[in-house]
């Protein structure tokens, strides 16, 4: 995958700027960089661990681009050290990343396996040895397969499931991880793996995608009631939302609410049950005309708004709504009212996904505003197409002036009054990106995949001193 040395220098929309302090960031801003289990780790059917539902995803023809999978990844698990001499080397002083459910409990149920901990355990002395504040997330999409087969996240003993796992990942590290994340972006969870079928399960069924999103968030708030009572209570405990903004095309009623609906389904069907204890009721009428209502039992939304220290944000892009399709109708083919992207003209990523960073500033003062919590920024990267250099540099200028950008963009929320606490790129390294496969590189480190070599790119280095020469100005 990687370009042989005498291929040409990539060329750039724009030359990278160079790095500089970063105004409006207190010294205790955290810098982080972000990973999770299955992007990186492989070893997938070593000490122990069990299938997760993307093992089986990344098996069915035609679900992964390229027929790639996770089982060797990054190769992650049997390079540990180096890889976290290269998170040190970058300065940054926390790491994200997340727990293999079916390394740390395979099955999904019932007792821990020792050795799928001890991982964990290494990783976690690693990182504070070299001073690296350990960031972990419990979930990031690999449910145990045993747990699908039951009828995963649709069903609400998964939820349980995954307080009980919770419960033994923060007894066997909460000594020393002090900073929980429940889960990662449960929208991904819920549409793209129940509703929309391209992630793992790989179902397509909007009712089910609905009671998945519940019974993530009744997961999330069992786990969190457990690990608020456990001996070592996190200092930080949060989820992480994947947020955009949702803006209407014009002021037309049909805009606004293409805008409303987008907002609803994609945040506040989240934000609103964790923060005010209740789902919104535009959105609870909405889905009632589709047939569809959430499963909620008795004090399910006490549980669901379990205090939260801090929310996690993972920002990419934001849109623009209409609710007119091109040909002039307001009712699509599926019945449903449109809900139509309009492409702004921005530049975009190798996702395709449009470039516009004041709409991270935007969202963060929308959050402070009607949400109150603290965020930190827990991924925000690009990825583009990179090429090793003949220098044997990778000369990425796209994603350092896409991190550049953003990182402004954060500081300008800061200054107008949202407290944002830290921002964490995404990602360490090139990984598996999930439908992708390893076609997409988000890394501030390329990674060969045939040798496993690992090279700073560019942003990485840019990456490193504008986290020390922020530092050394505050
Ligand atoms: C969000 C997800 O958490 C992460 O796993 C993924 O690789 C990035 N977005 C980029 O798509």
């Amino acid at each position: 995958m990687t370009a042989p040395a005498s291929a040409p220098a990539p060329t750039s929309p724009a030359p990278a700027p160079a790095a500089e302090p970063v105004a409006g960031l207190p010294a205790d801003f955290r810098w982080g960089v972000a990973t999770s289990s299955y992007q990186i780790e492989g070893a997938v059917a070593e000490d122990g661990r069990t299938p997760s539902i993307w093992d089986t995803f990344c098996r069915v023809p035609g679900a992964v681009a390229g027929g790639d999978n996770g089982d060797t990844a990054c190769d992650h698990y049997h390079r540990m050290p180096q890889d976290v001499e290269l998170i040190a080397s970058l300065g940054v002083d926390t790491y994200r990343f997340s727990l293999a459910w079916p390394r740390i409990q395979p099955g999904g149920r019932g007792k821990p396996d020792p050795r799928g901990i001890a991982f964990y355990d290494r990783l976690t002395d690693e990182l504070l040895e070299r001073g690296i504040t350990p960031w972990v997330t419990l979930y990031h999409w690999d449910l145990p397969q045993e747990l699908e087969d039951a009828g995963g996240w649709p069903e609400r003993d998964t939820a349980y499931r995954f307080a009980d796992y919770a419960e033994i990942a923060h007894a066997a590290l909460g000594d020393r991880v002090r900073h929980w994340t429940t889960l990662n972006e449960p929208w991904c969870s819920a549409m793209l793996g129940y509703e929309q079928g391209v992630h793992a399960p790989g179902r397509r069924d909007f009712g089910d995608a609905m009671r998945a999103v519940h019974h993530l968030l009744l997961g999330h708030g069992l786990a969190a009631r457990r690990l608020r009572a456990a001996a070592d209570a996190p200092r930080e405990l949060g989820i992480t939302l994947n947020l955009g903004t949702s803006t209407p095309a014009t002021d037309s009623e049909a805009d606004r609410e293409a805008a409303r609906r987008a907002d609803g389904l994609g945040a506040r069907i989240y934000l609103d049950p964790l923060v005010h204890g209740r789902y919104p009721q535009d959105v609870l009428d909405d889905l009632s005309a589709r047939g569809v209502t959430l499963p909620v039992e008795d004090g399910d939304l006490e549980t669901i708004s379990t205090p939260l220290d801090v929310l996690g944000v993972n920002f990419y892009s934001g849109h623009v709504f209409s609710g007119v399709a091109e040909d002039g109708s307001t009712t699509g083919e599926d019945g449903l009212p449109v809900t139509r992207i309009i492409p702004q003209g921005r530049p975009r990523t190798a996702m395709d996904w449009e470039i516009v960073p004041e709409r991270l500033t935007e969202l963060l003062l929308r959050l402070e505003k009607d949400y109150g919590l603290p965020t930190v920024i827990t991924e925000n990267g690009a990825a583009f197409d990179d090429t090793v250099s003949a220098d044997g540099a990778v000369h990425d200028a796209d994603r350092t002036a896409y991190l550049a950008e953003h990182i402004r963009a954060v500081a300008a929320a800061r200054a107008a009054g949202a407290d944002v606490r830290g921002y964490f790129a995404w990602s360490l390294m090139d990984n598996f990106e999930w439908a992708y496969g390893y076609a997409k590189r988000f890394g501030l480190v390329h990674v060969d995949y045939a040798t496993q070599r690992r090279t700073v790119k560019d942003s990485g280095l840019w990456y490193r001193d504008t986290i020390r020469l922020t530092r050394q100005a505050t």
